[in-house]
């Protein structure tokens, strides 16, 4: 038997569950140095089902240790997503400094129907050990299958905030100042999503607190918030595309103010694996811009360069049609970052481990080719590429790519994607090819990254 960690299509860099299913990150909070992460567990099967709040925590958001399951399915229902933080200032009543955890039971449709509620657990040591609070629910079902609170502290009104998923693409924003009776404030639309919102305040580039809510495709606007009502300033834009980026989370009571980010890599394939899914890299998150023209930029947490080993860097190379660029490496693991001017050529293809990743400059957009689109009906499937089409132009990209996965980070990360692959066939696991006229490479710098499971 293959030892746990090292069989064929486990990811050597990105969490996934030591066995069975995983789906959305959820109670993300860091304590006392510790990050940790409860997941979307089945415990019992590769499939999804009776779920289950699996944990794990690290020290540096790369080696996890997975730990006992955190919150059970009760008489209430199954244990769907939600979210966890410090009460620092022990609004709940259960001591400061306790961690507590809103989660939606997933009630039941069969006698007696039970619906979906959002209910409460705390920690009092540090987010080991869970008590379901005596009192759940501590939010009544409102409709549907209302569900996935991710609650956050508002300091300057005093208050907790909680974002929940309502129903068809409407999501609802409710206080409280005892993180037990809530009340909700507002309805906000974000057209043809659903589910699991994240609800967060970032800094725009002028210093101005600006607001982000968050939907599971991977798509926000940015607004204002004063605890009363979220005022958005942008139009609903896209942060994490691709075909498999969904239901990302972030950190809260995270250190020097920094805003990080894990999605589900939804969809991906681990045939014949004892696991089933995997979450994406840790992201940073920024707002670069002001006002009306903010943006989120996302880019791998610093962390993720400890994993360096050989570096390989080439300048100024010319790719033509039957003049591919070939990386000497044999990595099977790698970051890389590369420069390319596009020209007047029409495509670039970046075949990573035999799969084709098809930079499109006429038509300004880039596919997984052969890859499998998850967020069907959702976001838009091809990822925008912040060129105009037909047009020359200068790009910079970085791909982390591990077993499964293929992360992009377009322009320091104004674009981001993410996708799931299995390999195929091939000899060389990089090589860069174009169709059209000559394009250049004008810079690439690749670094072989060693597994979180070596010694
Ligand atoms: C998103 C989601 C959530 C729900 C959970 C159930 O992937 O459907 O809305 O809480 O997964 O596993």
């Amino acid at each position: 038997m293959t030892r746990q960690y090292a069989e064929l299509h486990r990811p050597q860099f990105h969490f996934t569950a030591a066995k069975n299913w995983l789906n959305d990150p959820n109670g993300l909070v860091f304590c006392d140095g510790v990050w940790h992460l409860f997941f979307q567990h089945n415990a019992q099967a590769t499939v999804w089902g009776e779920m289950t709040w699996g944990h794990a925590i690290s020290r540096d958001l790369l080696h996890w240790q997975q730990l006992e399951h955190a919150l059970y399915p009760d008489a209430m229902g199954t244990m769907f997503s939600g979210s966890a933080v410090v009460d620092h200032d022990n609004t709940a009543g259960f001591g400061p400094g306790t961690l507590l955890a809103f989660y939606t039971a997933a009630g039941s449709q069969v006698s007696p129907a039970k619906p979906f509620t959002q209910c409460l657990a705390y920690s009092t040591d540090g987010g080991y050990q869970w008590t379901k609070f005596h009192d759940n629910p501590v939010v009544d079902w409102i409709e549907d299958d209302n569900r996935d609170p991710k609650v956050i502290w508002h300091a300057a009104s005093k208050q907790w905030v909680m974002a929940l998923y309502l129903a068809d693409d409407r999501y609802a924003l409710l206080v409280s100042t005892n993180a037990q009776r809530w009340r909700q404030i507002q309805e906000v639309v974000l057209a043809n999503d659903t589910e699991c919102p994240d609800f967060f305040p970032l800094p725009d580039e002028s210093g101005v607190e600006r607001w982000i809510l968050w939907s599971a495709s991977g798509r926000y606007l940015v607004g204002s918030f004063d605890g009363r009502k979220f005022e958005p300033l942008t139009p609903l834009q896209v942060s994490e595309s691709g075909f498999n980026g969904y239901a990302a989370q972030t950190w809260s009571n995270a250190p020097d103010g920094r805003c990080v980010q894990i999605s589900w890599m939804a969809g991906g394939l681990y045939p014949e694996m004892p696991f089933n899914q995997q979450l994406s890299i840790p992201v940073e998150l920024k707002l670069k811009g002001t006002g009306a023209s903010a943006v989120l930029t996302r880019q791998p947490v610093a962390e993720l360069n400890a994993l360096r080993g050989k570096a390989l860097v080439h300048t100024n190379r010319r790719i033509s049609p039957g003049k591919p660029f070939t990386a000497d490496t044999k990595a099977r693991l790698f970051d890389v970052s590369f420069t390319v001017s596009t020209g007047s050529s029409k495509a670039l293809y970046v075949m990573v481990r035999g799969q084709t990743l098809a930079f499109d400059w006429a038509e300004a957009n880039l596919n997984l080719v052969n890859g499998r689109p998850h967020k069907l009906g959702l976001a838009e499937q091809s990822v925008r590429l912040p060129t105009k089409p037909g047009c020359a132009a200068q790009l910079s990209c970085r791909l982390i790519v591990d077993l499964t996965s293929i992360e992009v980070f377009i322009n320091d990360g104004e674009v981001s994607a993410s996708f799931c692959y299995l390999p195929d066939a091939h000899t060389d696991p990089l090589v860069l090819y174009g169709s059209g006229d000559a394009q250049t490479l004008e810079h690439l710098a690749l670094f072989e990254l060693r597994s979180i499971f070596e010694q």
